[in-house]
């Protein structure tokens, strides 16, 4: 319940409600659809110890860490460590491409106060490797991810950013987070990141394969919360990609990111910065004029809504745990 009450306060007090700490620039894949990519300086990152003080000023409900590649730092533990509060909050979630995931990084990371492991996948076999320039990948993902699901944690979600590349794949990559025993969230490319719309969905006929593939998705669900996107955030995908965009975004207010040096940003596609105490400044500055509707990645589709959708969303499910959990789950590449 202790999010649900943070999250209030967050709203009440113009707070951001999830903060992505993006701790790294640097990356061990070069990924087709991302600016990221390769090694970068990294002389002037965050100590460990310094994200105390961003939470003690943010106090977010959620936290993503994120990067770049997260799992090159070295002191992510401390980082994770420094980030919890005793109370357990905030609810916690490492977005990462896995590349460097070891059962006893995983075991590391859960006891520092991990809660959810989002992991990429763009396909469902070696493509993967090609489109993230990462030669091995999937076959790392392929071993280790069933070994670390059956320890029965229950706490691996599989990120797949829906592009024209892979639209066709949809339904195979939720064959695959079943194979594995995991569960998967679907997010939307943006060209904001990259300047390139090739990966966008640009034609009525790869509008169309998103509505046969998500029409199977839909008739997929179980009790289980698997599919962890609700339906509408699943709808509200379609009609971004119908009409190649999404307009209403809150990022600055209600999330937003801290660079690896520590500055605000409203989110990781816009880069006006601000210090830690410019938070009230950003608002008033970039999200109350801003008209960016160029992505639809989860953070947006979730924190978008009004406070008593959001609420009721989280309070009506809040007794069955997976459900909650899965709601929690759908901010996996969020603010990316
Ligand atoms: C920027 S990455 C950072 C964490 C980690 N390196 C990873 O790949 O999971 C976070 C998420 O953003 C997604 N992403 C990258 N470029 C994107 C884009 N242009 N549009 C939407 N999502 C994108 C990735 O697929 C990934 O799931
Ligand atoms: S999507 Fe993630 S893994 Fe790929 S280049 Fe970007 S930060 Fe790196
Ligand atoms: S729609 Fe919002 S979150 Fe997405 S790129 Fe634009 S400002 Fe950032």
């Amino acid at each position: 319940m202790g999010v649900i009450i943070r999250g209030t306060l967050d709203w009440v007090a113009g707070r951001p409600l999830v903060v992505s700490f993006e701790v790294t620039d640097s990356c061990t894949c070069w990924c087709k659809h991302c600016d990221h990519g390769g090694p970068k300086d990294e002389g002037r990152n965050l100590k460990p110890a310094e994200y105390r003080r961003y939470m003690e000023v943010l106090k977010p409900c959620v936290v993503q860490v994120s990067g770049g590649e997260p799992l090159l730092r070295s002191d992510l533990v401390e980082i994770v460590r420094n980030i919890k509060e005793p109370s357990g909050l905030p609810y916690t979630i490492l977005v990462s491409n896995w590349s460097l995931m070891t059962e006893e990084r995983y075991l590391e990371l859960r006891a520092a106060g991990v809660h959810q492991f989002s992991v990429s996948l763009d396909f469902p076999d070696e493509r993967h490797d090609e489109f993230r320039g990462h030669p091995g990948l999937y076959e790392h993902l392929s071993a280790l991810v069933p070994r670390l699901a059956k320890l029965g944690y229950d706490d691996i979600v599989l990120n797949s950013c829906i592009t024209s590349e892979n639209v066709g794949e949809i339904n195979a990559m939720a064959d695959k987070a079943r194979e594995w025993g995991v569960n998967i969230c679907y997010s939307a490319y943006s060209a904001r990141r990259t300047g390139c719309r090739d990966y966008f969905l640009n034609t009525p006929e790869q509008v169309a394969r998103l509505n046969q593939e998500l029409d199977r998705v839909e008739a997929r669900r179980d009790g289980t919360n698997w599919i962890v996107n609700s339906t509408t955030t699943l709808n509200g995908t379609r009609r971004y990609f119908e009409k190649g965009g999404a307009p209403g975004c809150s990022a600055g207010l209600r999330f937003l990111v801290v660079t690896a040096r520590g500055d605000l940003q409203p989110c990781s596609m816009q880069f006006r910065r601000y210090p830690l105490q410019g938070q009230s400044r950003m608002v008033e500055e970039f999200t109350r004029e801003n008209r960016c509707d160029q992505c639809y990645v989860s953070i947006r589709s979730y924190l978008d809504k009004n406070f008593p959708q959001l609420l009721w969303e989280n309070v009506s499910e809040f007794f069955t745990f997976k459900s909650r959990r899965a709601r929690l789950a759908q901010l996996g590449p969020a603010g990316q």
